[in-house]
Formats: C-alpha cells, structure tokens, sequence
C-alpha cells in the first residue's frame, strides 16, 4: 500500500485522540457550535477532497494546476537555488511535483501534512520522481508549533509552500498570525509561496462548494463519521445536512452542518443537544482580490514581490517576503 521507502523517516505528530476531543469539545460549547474544518482530513476525507477537485465545479485546483504549468519556471526562478522547500498541507503533492520541476538545486524537501496516508503516499511518489531530493516528512498540525527535522545539505533559504487556498480556511486575523509564524521561519531571505483563490461571481464561488454530484455534502458530514469512530459519538448521519453559501460582503464561503431535528449527541462522554435546524460551523474559505491579500500580508510585515494567474484569472499564486527584503 502506501508505505514510505526505507530511507526515509516520517515525523510523526499526528494530533493525538486528547487533542481532537478537546478541540471538539471546546468547539460545541461555543455559541454558535463550530468545529475545526482541519479534522476533515482524515483517509477518507483527504480521499473525498481529491475527489472533489475532480467536480465540474471545483475550479479551484484546475486553475492552480494550469496556473503552475505555465508559470512553474517564472516562480521557480523567482525564488532561487539551494532552498530548503517547507510545505504546510501538502495533500497529494500534485502542485509540488510541477514546483520541484523548476525549483533549482533543492536542498530538502520538508512536507507538514495532518493527514497521515495523504502525506506518506505524496512522499512515496515524489521521492520516485526526485530521488536527489532529500524528504523529510512531517505528519502535524502546521498550524502548532513543531520542531522541524534536520537536513543533511545546508539550505541557503527557506520557501515556504502554502497552496490550495488553504490560507482561505482562517479569518483574516488568524491568516495574519500564521503569516506572521511563516515570516519568522522563512527568516530574512526567505519567502512564501502562497495559493490564494480570488474573488468572483458569487454564483462561481457557491457552486464550487455545492458540487451537483453532492461530493463536498459527503466531505462535510465525513466529519461525523470520523468523530463517531474517533471519539465515539453517536451523530447520525442522516439527520444532519450540509450548507455552503458565498457572504459577498465577508468575501467568504461559510460552511455549516445544519441539524436536520431537534436531538441529543452524544460526543466524548458529553451530551450535546441541538436545536431543529440549528447551524455549526466548520469551514471558512475566505476570497480576495489582490489587494485585499496584499493588505493582510502587509499586516505580517510582509510584501507581495510577485503574483501569478491563470489565464481566466480564477486563481493566483503569491511570493512574499519579509517587507523591506531586496528582490
Ligand atoms: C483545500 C481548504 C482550500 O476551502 O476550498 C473544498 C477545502 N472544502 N470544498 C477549500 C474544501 C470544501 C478547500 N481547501
């Protein structure tokens, strides 16, 4: 299956059963209920969100992917030889692949990914591709503090790698304060790159999110599923629902699981009760325009030195840097 070769080492920091129950627990008592759209990405939920890129509708990935085709060797070039490439959320490593294509003279590759399979069977591709490239896997929640591993070559930068959008799943306050903690690790020559998807027809954005084959409903609720297995709830699937819609005042896809009745749950030795259509939260997927990004980097004491698009200009891809870095 989806093993790692021998020489390499996965870090292992997965969140451990204590941290996801209080993460769920603390997450309950709020009002509204919310949880964390990072516990989403368990197999099956890593395996459900590959299959949502694959919707009609899902313009997202398509855009990136096509936006990296085209200008890999531009970004590769932009952010220069000897990098140690520092990846948060790596998923299935597709975009990376096209990266390290052009990236010159990698020093090591260090992919922080809180999907345990998702990342082992990246790295196991990526190291058949590039097999000059040291692989440092780390399993772990990026947005925690962790120690990195060593690599062998001293790197003369870090780049950070950040795609997807996922900088989309925090507010803009907590997207300041991770950008801040990128800033600090990529130290003063070093740079993000970061995919951020940008704001469009409203109609675009909601329909991304409410795919007609009912992928993401399944992704949403898979939440459930896990928490009955992980932490032996008793959510029963059938009588919660999944609801996207696009705030274009927020610039934002709010996600919400919607209680379909009113009931009881028991949840990590808790009972929770939920009103008849009563809405937790647990998605963001925040939008922005160039400048609205430029504002937030702005607000990390960083700088946008380079911005890509796609032809239909859907999707970007952004290099920043410490602000007052040269180049
Ligand atoms: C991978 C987090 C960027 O917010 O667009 C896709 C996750 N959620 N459909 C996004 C997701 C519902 C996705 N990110």
């Amino acid at each position: 299956m989806n093993t790692l070769p021998s020489e390499i080492r996965l870090y292992d920091l997965h969140p451990s059963d204590a941290d996801i129950r209080s993460d769920v627990l603390e997450g309950l008592a709020r009002r509204p209920k919310q949880l964390p759209s990072k516990y989403f990405y368990d197999a099956r939920g890593s395996e459900l969100f590959e299959c949502i890129c694959e919707q009609p509708e899902y313009y997202l990935t398509r855009a990136e992917i096509a936006l990296m085709r085209t200008h890999a060797a531009a970004i590769g070039a932009a952010l220069g030889p000897h990098a140690l490439l520092l990846e948060y959320g790596s998923g299935s490593g597709t975009k990376t692949g096209l990266l390290l294509e052009h990236l010159p003279e990698v020093a090591a590759y260090v992919p922080v990914e809180i999907s345990r399979s998702a990342l082992t069977e990246s790295v196991a591709r990526l190291s058949e591709r590039f097999a000059d490239i040291q692989m440092l896997p780390v399993c772990a929640d990026f947005t925690q503090p962790i120690t990195l591993p060593q690599p062998a070559r001293r790197p003369a930068r870090t780049v950070i790698y950040f795609p997807g959008s996922t900088i989309g799943n925090f507010s803009a306050d907590q997207a300041v304060q991770l950008l801040t903690q990128m800033r600090r690790a990529m130290g003063r020559n070093g740079a993000a790159l970061i995919g951020v998807d940008l704001v469009k027809s409203p109609q675009r954005i909601e329909a991304a999110y409410n795919d007609a084959a009912g992928v993401t409903a399944e992704f949403t609720l898979n939440l459930l599923t896990r928490l009955n297995r992980e932490l032996g709830a008793n959510f029963d699937l059938g009588a919660f629902r999944h609801r996207a819609r696009y705030h274009p005042e927020r610039e934002r896809i709010e996600t919400y699981i919607i209680s379909r009745c009113e009931q009881q749950v028991r949840v990590g030795g808790h009972r929770v009760h939920f009103a008849a259509g009563e809405a937790m939260r647990v998605e963001l997927s925040c939008k922005y325009s160039p400048a609205s990004f430029a504002h937030i980097a702005t607000r990390a004491d960083l700088s946008v030195s380079d911005l890509w698009t796609d032809a239909e200009g859907l999707f970007s891809v952004q290099c920043l840097r410490p602000a007052g870095a040269p180049g």
